[in-house]
């Protein structure tokens, strides 16, 4: 395959980003969060036929947080097929990722896999099927790396089960629909453990590779999805992936993704390659602020980008 000049670019990116990893702010709702050094940064990107570029801190892990949604939301698919998409809905919000508003009015059926609300569902239909939720996940992301030794740390799980009145409110409140089939304290806890996964950005890159390849993992060799299914969930991440600035995302960056308030983002390029980006400071939305700077120069620097 013929790439970009991947290496050059990664390491203008990473010199150019030098004034944008403080700007952003560091997540403090989940005080474990808030220890993470915020001049953090790393990038790496890995292509299909196995070759890993990388820059900065690329090798450290870091929370996942959000980005659990998507791995949760590719094995709820598997499992249910489209009677997911009876339960949540693939429409962007356009509110806030741990936004209630929507759920009174749309009867407890969230908008989208991708927000909290969307996630607990998800997290319900796993709790269901699975003895422990975030065990499934984890062995799942421990088959799409190869790496064993990939878990939730224990910590940042308590820290956020400590400071969930608000993910806990919109469980019940689901739950009050009739759209949780699991008590909702199970669903939080199972929850809050998943998005306390860590992983660092070449382990994330190559985690996301199956969507990349039309629904097949490189590493496993295992198919997750059939070739349209990966196309569909692919096509939320664009929607829905990083919030209520989908838009605005998608218009810089040009590629699927997903966020994390731990302040990774994971984007995809089918065909070609997936990249994931790590500075703990966010944006208003969550988003990780010279991360999406850096994917935005990523895909102006190469060309590159499904438009
Ligand atoms: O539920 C929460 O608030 C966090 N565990 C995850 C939120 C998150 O990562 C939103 N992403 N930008």
């Amino acid at each position: 395959m013929n790439h970009p000049n991947y290496p050059a670019i990664l390491e203008e990116i990473h010199r150019d980003i030098a004034p944008w990893r403080t700007a952003g702010r560091v997540a403090d709702y989940i005080p474990e969060l808030a220890r993470v050094p915020a001049e953090r940064f790393g990038m790496a990107i890995v292509t299909l036929d196995g070759s890993v570029y990388s820059v900065g801190d690329a090798y450290e892990r870091f929370s996942i947080q959000s980005i659990s949604k998507l791995f949760a939301c590719t094995l709820a698919f598997q499992l249910l097929g489209d009677a997911l998409w009876e339960r949540v809905g693939r429409e962007p919000s356009g509110t806030a990722f741990n936004s209630l508003v929507q759920l009174e009015t749309e009867r407890g059926k969230p908008r989208n896999p991708f927000i909290n609300a969307g996630a607990l569902v998800v997290t319900d239909v796993l709790c269901r099927r699975f003895v422990g939720a975030e065990t499934a996940l984890v062995q799942f992301v421990r088959r799409l790396t190869g790496a064993a030794d990939l878990d939730y740390d224990l910590r940042v799980a308590q820290s956020e089960l400590a400071h969930a009145e608000r993910n806990r409110a919109m469980a019940h409140f689901i739950a009050s629909f009739g759209n949780l089939e699991m008590p909702a304290d199970a669903v939080i806890d199972a929850y809050c453990r998943q998005c306390a996964i860590e992983m660092n950005c070449v382990e994330l890159a190559t985690a996301a590779l199956f969507l990349a390849n039309g629904g097949v993992a490189p590493v496993s060799g295992e198919r997750v999805l059939d070739a349209s299914s990966a196309k569909r969930l692919s096509a939320l991440m664009l929607t829905c992936g990083t919030y209520d600035a989908a838009g605005d995302f998608v218009y810089r960056v040009g590629l699927p993704a997903k966020s994390g308030v731990g302040g990774g983002i994971v984007a995809v390029l089918p065909g070609e390659m997936a990249v994931c980006v790590w500075s703990p400071g966010l944006d208003a939305n969550g988003n990780s602020l010279a991360g999406v700077k850096s994917l935005e120069w990523l895909t102006t620097r190469t060309g590159q980008s499904i438009f």
